[in-house]
């Protein structure tokens, strides 16, 4: 797919079928996390794929906002530095690598950031200096995705050269 059409029909889904995503996917997801940037390229991230279905529960049952996640293929954890300032931008970054790179394979994905931080770092062995932020889970979606998303008009969004100045296409040069 071209990468704006990616961009543009990509939403944010909790439902997934329950057809097997292939070993070779779910590695091209974690190498577009590894391949994000980071600030002074500190690579502070790290991953941790969630594929067995026991632990795909665990990982529910470990959040306040992110139950669906049972029904999802697979799921990555994403674990960050929090003595670094910028390291939920770190975080984001790899986030949307991941998903769109999975979306330009057909399969959707959703995120939550509700994390039951205690409960989650016994089960998944995270070490203390390391914060899980946001877990992404991914699947085949149960019926095709028409990319409708609820959005505000970039005239409210956006403006040029100064806060105020609301953006019009005609305006750019
Ligand atoms: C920072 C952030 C935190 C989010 N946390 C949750 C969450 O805890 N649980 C959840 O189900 N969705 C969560 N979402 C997903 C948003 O609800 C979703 O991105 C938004 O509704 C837009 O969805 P759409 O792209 O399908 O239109 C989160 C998204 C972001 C960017």
């Amino acid at each position: 797919m071209d990468t704006y059409k990616v961009i543009m029909s990509k939403l944010d889904i909790r439902q997934f079928d329950s057809k097997k995503v292939a070993a070779e996917v779910k590695s091209r997801v974690l190498e577009a996390a590894r391949a994000s940037g980071t600030g002074n390229n500190k690579q502070e991230w790290r991953f941790i794929l969630v594929q067995e279905k026991e632990m795909l529960k665990r990982l529910a049952e470990d959040s306040t906002s992110g139950g669906w996640v049972a029904g999802a293929n697979f799921a990555v954890v994403v674990l960050s530095d929090p003595t670094l300032s910028f390291h939920l931008i770190d975080a984001g970054r790899a986030v949307q690598n991941m998903e769109l790179a999975a979306w330009d394979h057909g399969v959707i994905s959703g995120i939550y950031t509700g994390i039951k931080d205690e409960k989650m770092r016994k089960d998944f062995a995270i070490p203390n200096t390391l914060k899980p932020v946001v877990v992404v889970g991914f699947g085949y979606p149960v019926k095709r995705i028409i990319g409708k998303k609820n959005r505000m008009p970039l005239p409210e969004l956006a403006f040029i050269d100064k806060y105020g100045n609301k953006f019009d296409p005609k305006k750019l040069s």
